[in-house]
This record gives structure tokens, sequence and C-alpha cells, in this order.
């Protein structure tokens, strides 16, 4: 999605909004844009005095550096865009920031009647320079600057035309002590430093310069000078909204020597699932603490976990984990298809959204349509404050830090975390799972993050294994039981970052349908460890060799019998089938990145993806 910087202080703001953007690329976007406004603070310089200059150009960010290499615009107040299209094609007219009259705008989100504000404003004599919903706003706050309004009052009053979702900054000519922004159903956090303020869409853009952080609620707009803040509601009534301190260092935001975040990522998975089980998870006891989240699991009719994409593959695994450990009903949506076939839940069941970024849209749209029909909802996230968070009764996070590479890795693993330690409690609660079962499992569970970085450090294994395999166009994943969804993830990785097709399918559909696409070019990844359906997959194993299909199989330590019927084995540490996907799926992470980085592709962005997906 789009990327929001702003910065007002006492350094040349080009250079704070350029680097503020090149840590939000990975939001994924087609163009880029800033303004900065000429003059010292406070005092009018010479030339054209007051008033903001903008640059901006389709293409990547470096396009915009060198455009602006040889004059950089100078002063000390400036907004930046890294705009994903939503409306209008990319192309150097669309680009943010977009300026009328005196005012200069950056925006993420839709302005969803942007056509009947922009016909109205024609009447008028208003001109429009391009096809973008965005440029409204440079419009609407102008109108209300003629009409005599304050600046502050001027982006209130304009906002309370727009209908839509939006995260925006303004500059205006002439206000060389203040930048503003605001934000309604897309994230903005404000960055305090010391006689400096910033404003980002998210946390990377401002940890270089401070971990103070404030984020901005729904329906907040702030007037943010060099020395603070002030954030009011649409009417003008004072908000007070608490500092809060981010731990993430920028070094974790950055790649951290590795060649890619992707890789830094699957190699913190270890870390991460350790930082989420901490101070939630007491094995001598046997108990499971949720932050303090007040569930009465015995009394809930039906669980409902909603989410998409890498998201939704935690969900269905989620579903083994709650119904086994814990007997309560599970039902698992696709968020874009939940909100659409007009749900039975109600009062007595929880809605679990599972979202990484807590901003996607369609999962966002079935929190909301849980709660309008009387659900307890619960959010499973990583990002602290986030819309979805903010919209749920109660949240639950993963301490997965920053993931800034757009495949997501250990955001499932910690998703998967989670759901363990929400079934662990639910199970302990509704007594379907003793005390003594609970220790037992408390304790291989403490063990994991050591099980996933013994298979992490055999990362060379998986690369030839992937160099061996890289040109293959066809790839088929197989997978039983609580593996059944890892095979879906490993297809998605595969296909998101190499762009080769690759389906995940259930071991025992094969003989429905797929065994019809078995060749010898293609490499079939099977999912065999020991445990419920073993022996049903090494059946799927032998029809698949039976018709000449190369068999990658990830088969329990020790297990001779896969090792031989395959064409090539990984190990994973024998572990209860609860914490089975938790290990199945590194392998398939890694295969994955190596097939990808063999072929050359672009790894943290893969073509067409965005890291969170805020249209729906
Ligand atoms: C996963 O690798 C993809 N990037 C994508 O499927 C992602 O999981 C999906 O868009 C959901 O995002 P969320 O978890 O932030 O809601």
């Amino acid at each position: 999605m789009c990327g929001i910087v702003a910065y007002i202080g006492p350094k040349q703001a080009t250079e704070v909004l350029l680097d503020g953007l090149k840590r939000l690329e990975y939001r994924g976007y087609d163009s880029a844009g800033i303004a900065v406004l000429n003059g010292p603070i406070g005092t009018q310089d010479s030339g054209r005095a007051g008033e903001s200059v903008i640059a901006r150009c389709q293409g990547k960010l470096d396009r915009l550096v060198r455009s602006v290499a040889e004059d950089p615009p100078r002063g000390h107040l400036g907004i930046g865009h890294t705009r994903w299209a939503t409306h209008g094609r990319p192309s150097d007219e669309n680009a943010h920031p977009h300026k009328f009259g005196r005012v200069a705008v950056v925006h993420n989100g839709i302005i969803e009647n942007f056509v009947a504000l922009r016909d109205r404003l024609s009447t008028v004599g208003h001109v429009f320079q391009s096809e973008t919903d965005t440029e409204i706003l440079a419009h609407l706050i102008d109108a209300e600057l003629h009409a005599g309004a304050d600046p502050f009052a001027a982006v209130r009053q304009a906002l309370r035309h727009v209908e839509g979702v939006y995260a925006l900054a303004v500059l205006i000519d002439g206000v060389h002590d203040r930048f503003f922004c605001a934000r309604k159903d897309a994230p903005l956090v404000l960055g305090r430093g010391d006689g400096e303020q910033f404003a980002a869409s998210d946390i990377p853009s401002v940890l270089p310069h401070t971990r103070e952080v404030i984020f901005l609620e729904d329906g907040d707009v702030a007037e943010v000078r060099s020395d603070g803040c002030t954030i009011t509601d649409l009417a003008g009534t004072m908000q007070r909204r608490a500092a809060k301190t981010i731990t993430w260092s920028a070094a974790m935001a950055e790649k951290g020597g590795y060649k890619h975040f992707m890789l830094k990522e699957i190699f913190e998975q270890p870390s991460a699932v350790t930082d989420t089980l901490r101070g939630r998870v007491h094995p001598v006891s046997g108990k499971v603490t949720l932050d303090g989240i007040q569930i009465s699991f015995a009394d809930l009719q039906r669980i409902y976990l909603v989410a998409c994409g890498t998201s939704y593959h935690a969900a269905l695994v989620g579903k083994f984990l709650i119904e086994g450990l814990a007997r309560i009903t599970v039902e698992v949506d696709l968020a874009s298809e939940f909100r659409y076939r007009n749900p039975l839940i109600g009062k007595g069941d929880l809605l679990v959204a599972i979202s990484q970024s807590g901003e996607t849209a369609d999962t966002m749209a079935a929190v909301r349509e849980a709660k309008g029909k009387g659900a307890r909802v619960m959010a499973v996230t990583n990002v602290i404050d986030s819309s979805i968070a903010r919209a749920a009764d109660a949240t639950f996070y993963t301490h997965a830090g920053p993931e800034i590479g757009v495949a997501s890795t250990k955001a499932f693993t910690t998703q998967l975390t989670a759901l363990l330690l929400l079934a662990l409690a639910a199970g302990r609660e509704t007594k379907a799972l003793s005390a003594e079962r609970a220790e037992g499992l408390l304790k291989e569970l403490m063990t994991i993050p050591h099980q996933m970085k013994r298979i992490i450090d055999q990362v060379r294994t998986l690369q030839d294994l992937a160099h061996r395999y890289a040109d293959a166009s066809d790839w088929l994943y197989l997978g039983r039981g609580v593996n059944y969804p890892i095979a879906l993830e490993g297809a998605l990785k595969l296909k998101e970052i190499s762009y080769i097709h690759a389906e995940g399918y259930p071991a025992g559909e094969m003989k429905h349908g797929p065994i019809a696409l078995i060749n010898e070019q293609m490499p079939v990844v099977i999912l065999a460890p020991k445990g419920p359906g073993y022996e049903k997959v090494m059946s799927n194993l032998q029809e698949v060799r039976a018709r000449a299909g190369k068999v990658i199989a990830i088969a329990t330590e020790g297990d001779s019998v896969v090792a031989d019927a395959a064409d090539a084995v990984f190990f994973i540490p024998d572990v209860a089938p609860p914490f089975q996907p938790l290990l199945t799926v590194l392998p398939l992470q890694l295969l994955a990145y190596y097939v990808a980085d063999a072929k050359g592709t672009d790894v943290d962005q893969p073509r067409n993806l965005a890291k969170s997906v805020t249209v729906e």
C-alpha cells in the first residue's frame, strides 16, 4: 500500500523524507514524491518564500532521488509519499504529492465520494490535473482556506466532506512552522524527536530518529510543530494520545547483514516464537496466560477464525489445534468471503481475526460483520494499535517484530504460536485438556524454538535442494491433517516470490484429480512426518513415485523408509503433532526463498504484491 512520511525540524527535510520513504518501500509502490516548504522555520527566506516545492515521478524511489540530486528542494518542513495505485494509472501526474492553490497533500487510502466532490468543485471553477481521488483533498482544504478558515480548521472542515479511508499529511504555503495530518481506517504514526517531529505510515520510518511514537486514532487530525503536536477530532475537540516506546531498534528493521529481509525474518523465527511465548507460558503449573484477556471459552458456542493469505493458512492450523485441544467447534473463513455468505455468527460466538499487518481491508470488514452480529472479536496481530487491533474487543499480539518482506514468514509461525496458546488456555478452561497433559505439552512447546533453529541451521541442504529443482515450472505440495495447511503455505511461498506455479493439496485428494498432473519434471513436496495419517501419506508418496514424479519428502529424523522412497528427503525433529507445523513450514520457506533467489526475482517486493492489502 501507499507510504507516507512527514518532517519538521532543524534538518533539511528532503534528506529525511527520502530516507523515510526508503524504509517504507516494502509496502509496495509504483511512484514516489516529496514536497518541501522552503525557508527556515519561522522566517521568510529569499526566492519563492513560503511555497512548497514538489518533486515526484513514476517508478522506483531511486528515480526520484536522481531527479533531485542536482538541486534538492530546500527547507525544514516536508511531506513524502510512495504510491500503490488505486485510482489512476501509475504516472508522473498521478504521483503524490498533489497540490492545488496553497495546499500540498499526500494520502494513503481511498476517497470513496471523490467523483461527486470533484464534480461539485468543478462547477465553481476548480480544474483537476490528475486522475486520482487524492487531489480532491488539496482542493477541499484550499477552498476552506479561501473561505477564511485557519489552516488547522481548514483541514478538519475539508475532511468532514470526505467518505472513505485516509491517512494523509498536508503542507500549506506560507505556514512555515507546522504540517498537518489525519487518519481514518489507515495507519499513521507520529514520531516525537528533540526539537523535531515525524509522521509516517509505519514504524521503521521513524525508528532511526526516535522510539517515542504516538499512534493516531481514527478521526484524529493533528497539527504538528517542531516542539510537539495538537490532536483534535474532526469537530475540533482536543484528543489526548499517550506516547508509546517502541522497543524495535532501527537495526531490527534493517536487513542485519542478510541478502533479503525475507531471509533475515526466516532466521529470526526461533527468537520471534520465544518472544511470543514470553510471559505467557508456565510449564510447572501447566498454565497459559493470555495477557489478561478475559474470555470464557467454556461458554462459547463457536469460534470463527478469519484471515487472508498466509494468515488464513494459520487459521486452518488453528482449527486443528483448538478443536483438538479444547474441543470447541471452529469455523475457518477466508475474510474476503466471510461477509458475503451471511454467516450465522452471533452472540455467544468469538471471531478471531488473524492479520500480521492489522490493516487488511477484507479482514477488517469481517471484524465489522462479526461485531454487527453481536459476536465478540479478538485480534491476533503483529502491529500494535493497528486498525484491526483497535476494532477488536481484545488483542493477542504476536511479538515477531517488524516483518518487512512481503512474503510472510515469522509472522506466520508466531501466529501459530499464538493459536497454540489460545488452544491450550481454552483446553484447560473447558477441562478438555488435563493439567498433566497441558504440563507435558507446555514443556515440549518451550523446546520448539531450539528445534526450529536446528532446522534453519541446515540451510545449505535446502539451498542445494532448491538449486536442483529451480527450473521446474510446476510444483505440487501435499500434506494431511495439521500439515495440510502447511502444504498450502509452502505452495503460496513459492508462487508469490518465484512466480512459479505451485499448488497445495490435501494428500488424500491426489486420487480425485491432481494425480493426473504428475510427470517426471514435477517436484512433489510431501509432508510425511510421523503421526496421524503417516501410513496414508506413504501410500500417496508411492503413487507419485509410480508415475515418475520427483518426491521431496519432509520426514521425521531417522525415518529411513521415507528416505529410501523419496528422491530427496529433509528431516525434522520428532515432535508432537500440534507442534509439527512450526517445524514443517521452515524447510518450505527456505526452499521457496532459494528457488526465488536462484531465479533473481525481487524476493522482498515481489511483482504486483503489497505487504498490506488495505483495499478490498
Ligand atoms: C503472505 O506471504 C502474503 N504476503 C499475503 O498472503 C498475506 O498473508 C495476506 O495479505 C494477509 O496479510 P495480513 O496477515 O497482514 O492480514
